[in-house]
């Protein structure tokens, strides 16, 4: 079965331009729920097979040569959820750190939070934070985990910070710059994503990297995450190189033309 699916993702890989690949690449992992429910299972298990999901897209944004990969695992708007949920997708969260922390590890992976960890419970935090310093020094795909992110608190959160430096005398509100905000962002150390990846069909963005999405391109992919894999994440990146990216501006053939 394994070496099957393997060899459909080879195939599947002709598609696409492997010189072009986006160089980060972010997901919303949505539909866990509806795929178990689909299936007459608790919802808990539609969790349960999305981490599964993860394993093989990890794995495969290594292969193809993604340098940064985002998923959003837990929003600031999740804590709505029944707390018996909240408990197993924090568990879920721990046990998937921990044990495939060797493997990412060996992988050279850089493991990367993005969100405020303070409300989460003392185990979940100390093996997050073991395994963020464990990668810290690796030099291959960066995978950020956004944990408890919300865009606009990350907004709020860099806006205090900005003021407090300007009292502080460290900066000048008058050269502040789009530039300058961006460096108070969890995601201060990365490239905007160029391709946005959201399951299950949903057309929203659910409060993920308001900023960093400006000029995305943004793919929604009708099957719930426990179902997405190797291939369809090859057929995202085929409708990307498919997209003609254009910032604001026109096309180079009409700029000529004139
Ligand atoms: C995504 O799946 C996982 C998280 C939000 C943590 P959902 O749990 O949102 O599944 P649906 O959207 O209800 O099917
Ligand atoms: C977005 O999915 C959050 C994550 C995938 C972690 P939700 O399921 O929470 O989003 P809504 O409620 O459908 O907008
Ligand atoms: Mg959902």
């Amino acid at each position: 079965m394994q070496n099957r699916e393997n060899s459909m993702s080879e195939n599947a890989l002709r598609n696409i331009d492997l010189n072009k690949v986006p160089k980060h690449i972010a997901i919303i992992m949505d539909g866990n729920g509806r795929w178990a429910q689909m299936r007459g299972m608790p919802r808990t298990m539609g969790h349960r097979a999305g981490v599964e999901a993860l394993k093989r897209i990890v794995k495969f944004c290594h292969k193809i040569g993604v340098k940064y990969l985002t998923v959003y695992a837990f929003s600031t708007e999740n804590w709505k959820r029944p707390q018996s949920e909240i408990g197993i997708l924090m568990s879920l969260l721990k046990e998937y750190v921990r044990k495939q922390l060797d493997e990412l590890h060996t992988n050279n992976v850089r493991i990367e939070i993005l969100g405020d960890l303070s409300p989460l419970s003392a185990d979940v935090k100390e093996a997050i934070y073991y395994a963020c310093e464990r990668t810290k020094n690796n030099s291959g795909l960066v995978f950020n985990l956004a944990l408890n992110y919300g865009g606009r608190a990350e907004l709020v959160n860099a806006v205090k910070q900005i003021v407090d430096d300007v009292q502080k005398g460290k900066l000048i509100c008058s050269e502040i710059t789009e530039n300058t905000l961006e460096k108070y962002l969890f995601t201060k150390n990365c490239p905007d994503p160029e391709l946005l990846i959201r399951t299950s069909g949903e057309m929203r963005l659910s409060n993920f990297l308001l900023w960093q999405v400006a000029y995305s391109e943004i793919v929604v992919v009708p099957e719930c995450w426990p179902d997405f894999n190797e291939n369809s994440l090859v057929e995202a990146v085929r409708i990307f190189q498919n997209r003609e990216r254009r910032f604001g501006g026109i096309k180079k053939v009409e700029q000529t033309n004139d």
